[in-house]
C-alpha cells in the first residue's frame, strides 16, 4: 500500500527528527510505503532554506542509501518552514505551506502530525493546528508524541487534556518505542500460540516474574533531561509497565488494538496501588558512582554534565510489583532497570517453580525458565534439567536457544519504522493508550512520593555492577534471586 499523507514535523531540526524520524521515513519510502504522494514540512525556529533542511536530511539518512537518485528524489518531497510554535501568526504560512503541498502531491487531505519537542509545547501546538484550521477534517488528521508523558498523574491529566481538547484518542499515537520492538510484539505469540506456555501462565505454575532493562550506557549528553527524570520515571513508568501488562495481561478475545488495550489495562489495575510504606519496601534505588571497570575510569552521575551536584535522581530503579487477580495472586513480578550496570540488555525471564517430583533435587535452581530477550539479541530461551552426561542420574541445566541478532537480519525493521507505518495505517495497537498511561502514573506516583519523603543517602554502585547490593536484598527476602546476573561472570575474571 502507498501512503497519500503530509507529514508536518515540529522539531525538524533536533536530535530526535535526524536520527529516528527521517531514517524511519526513507525506510518506508524505500519500501515502497511512501512514493510520490507524500510531502514533509519541517519545521522550528531555526532560519533554514529547503535546500539545506533537505542536506540535513541526505545526512541522517546517509547509511541506508543505496542510490544518490533515489535519495535525491526523497529528499526533494521535504519542505522547511521556520516557525515558533508560540507564535500565532506562523501557523497562518504553516497552513499555506501545508495547502499549497497537499495539491502538489495529492495527499487527499492527509496529515501526520509528528511533535519532536518538548511536551509543554504540545497543547500550544495542538490548539493552533485547530484555532488556525489546519486541521480540516478531510483526511485521517493524526498526531504522533513521544515520552516523557506527563511528570506524574497531574501533568499527564493536564497534558492530555490540552491534547484531547483537539484530537480523540483514537488520533493520538503516543510512542514508546520499546513496543515496536520485534520481540515485544511477539510477546503475545510465544504466550498465545504455545499451548505448552498458555497451560502453565499462571500462580500455579509461574513462581516468580522478572523483567530487566540494563544499559551499559551513562547519561551521555543528556543529563539536563535526565536529571529532572530518573530511572523511575524514565523507564518504570512506560517501557517496563507496558512489557509487565502483556505479560499479565489475559488473552484477549480478538486480536486487535480495542481487545489488546482492555486486557492490558485491565492488568495494570490488578497491580497493587501500594502505600507509602509499601511502596518504600518493595522498592529501591540507586545512582552510579565514580568508579572503574573493565581497566576504565568512569565518572560518578553527580559528576556527569548538566546533572547537579548534590542531585537525588536515582540512575537505578528496581523494585517488585503485586498483582491482585485469581491468575497472579502471590507470583513477585521484580523489575529493574539502570544506567551504567554490566551490559546492555532488555530481558524478561518466566520463573516456573520446582517440579514435584522426588526423584531429583529439585529446588529454585533448576527452575524451568523461559527467558525472552529484547535487546541486543532478540528471541528466546527455555532452561530445562537434563541428566548429566555419565555415570550417576545426577541433573543439570540445559538451555534451548532461539536467539538472533536483530541488527543482522536486514529485513527486520526498526522499531520507529514500525510504528510509524503503524501510525499511518491508523493501528495503535503498539503505542500507548490514555487509560495505561494513567494508570502507570498512579502507580509509580505512590513510589516518587516515597522516595521523596525519605531523605537518607541514596545507595551508590560502582560502575558495570548490576546495582546497588539492596536490588539483591530485595529478592533475597522472597527466597528469590536475579536470574540473569551479567556482573557474576565479570567478577570471576577479575573485572568488577
Ligand atoms: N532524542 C531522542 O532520542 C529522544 C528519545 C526519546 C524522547 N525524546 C523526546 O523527544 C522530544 C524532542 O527531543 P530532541 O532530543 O529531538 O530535542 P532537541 O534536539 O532539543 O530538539 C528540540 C526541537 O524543538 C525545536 N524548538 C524548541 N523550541 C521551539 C519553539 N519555541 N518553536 C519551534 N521549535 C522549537 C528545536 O529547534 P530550534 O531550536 O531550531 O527552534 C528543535 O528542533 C523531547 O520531548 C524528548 O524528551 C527524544
Amino acid at each position: 500500500m502507498t501512503y497519500q499523507v503530509l507529514f508536518t514535523i515540529f522539531g525538524a531540526t533536533g536530535d530526535l527528527a535526524s536520527r529516528k524520524l527521517y531514517p524511519s521515513l526513507f525506510r518506508l519510502y524505500k519500501k515502497g510505503e511512501l512514493a510520490e504522494n507524500f510531502a514533509v514540512i519541517g519545521t522550528a525556529r531555526r532560519e533554514w532554506t529547503h535546500d539545506y533542511y533537505r542536506e540535513v536530511v541526505l545526512q541522517s539518512i546517509a547509511e541506508l542509501i543505496t542510490s544518490d537518485h533515489e535519495a535525491a528524489i526523497f529528499a526533494s518531497h521535504f519542505y522547511y518552514q521556520s516557525h515558533d510554535v508560540g507564535d500565532a501568526a506562523h501557523y497562518e504560512t504553516l497552513r499555506r505551506l501545508g495547502e499549497t503541498l497537499a495539491k502538489q502531491y495529492q495527499t487527499q487531505g492527509n496529515q501526520m502530525f509528528f511533535l519532536a519537542m518538548a511536551p509543554h509545547f504540545f497543547g500550544t501546538i495542538a490548539e493552533h493546528l485547530k484555532s488556525e484550521k489546519i486541521l480540516t477534517g478531510a483526511g485521517f488528521e493524526r498526531i504522533v508524541i513521544e515520552k516523557p508523558f506527563g511528570e506524574s498523574l497531574e501533568t499527564a491529566t493536564k497534558l492530555n487534556d490540552s491534547l484531547t481538547r483537539v484530537f480523540s484518542e483514537d488520533q493520538i499515537f503516543r510512542i514508546d518505542h520499546y513496543l515496536g520492538k520485534e520481540m515485544i510484539q511477539s510477546v503475545s505469540a510465544v504466550r498465545f500460540a504455545n499451548q505448552m506456555f498458555e497451560s502453565l501462565w499462571n500462580n500455579r505454575h509461574i513462581d516468580n516474574v522478572q523483567i530487566t532493562f540494563a544499559e551499559a550506557l551513562g547519561v551521555e549528553d543528556r543529563g539536563g533531561y535526565y536529571d529532572t527524570a530518573g530511572a523511575l520515571k524514565d523507564m518504570i513508568q512506560n517501557h517496563v509497565l507496558q512489557v509487565l501488562s502483556l505479560i499479565a495481561m489475559e488473552e484477549p478475545e480478538v486480536f486487535d488494538e480495542a481487545h489488546i488495550v482492555a486486557q492490558k489495562v485491565k492488568a495494570l489495575k490488578a497491580i497493587k496501588t501500594y502505600t507509602l510504606d509499601e511502596a518504600r519496601e518493595n522498592f529501591v534505588r540507586g545512582q552510579y558512582a565514580a568508579s572503574s571497570f573493565n581497566h576504565k575510569e568512569f565518572a560518578g552521575y553527580k559528576e556527569e554534565p548538566l546533572v547537579a551536584a548534590d542531585s537525588r535522581t536515582e540512575t537505578f530503579a528496581a523494585g517488585k510489583f503485586e498483582i491482585d487477580n485469581a491468575r497472579w495472586a502471590g507470583v513477585p513480578f521484580y523489575v529493574r532497570s539502570g544506567k551504567r550496570l554490566t551490559e546492555k540488555g532488555t530481558r524478561i525471564n518466566i520463573v516456573f517453580k520446582p517440579g514435584g517430583s522426588s526423584l531429583f533435587e529439585q529446588n529454585l535452581e533448576t527452575a524451568n525458565i523461559l527467558t525472552i530477550y529484547i535487546q541486543p539479541t532478540e528471541g528466546f530461551s527455555l532452561t530445562m534439567n537434563g541428566k548429566k552426561l555419565g555415570q550417576g542420574f545426577e541433573i543439570e541445566p540445559v538451555v534451548l536457544m532461539y536467539r538472533h541478532d536483530s541488527a543482522y537480519l536486514g529485513n527486520s525493521p526498526e522499531a520507529y519504522e514500525k510504528l510509524f507505518l503503524d501510525a499511518l495505517k491508523g493501528d495503535g495497537t503498539n503505542f500507548s493508550h490514555w487509560e495505561e498511561a494513567k494508570r502507570a502514573w498512579e502507580l509509580i506516583d505512590v513510589i516518587r512520593a516515597a522516595w521523596d519523603e525519605d531523605a537518607s543517602p541514596i545507595p551508590q554502585y560502582a560502575v558495570g555492577t548490576m546495582g546497588p547490593r539492596a536490588a539483591h536484598e530485595l529478592l533475597a527476602r522472597d527466597g528469590h534471586f536475579w536470574r540473569w546476573t551479567p556482573d557474576v561472570w565479570y567478577r570471576e575474571r577479575g573485572l568488577l
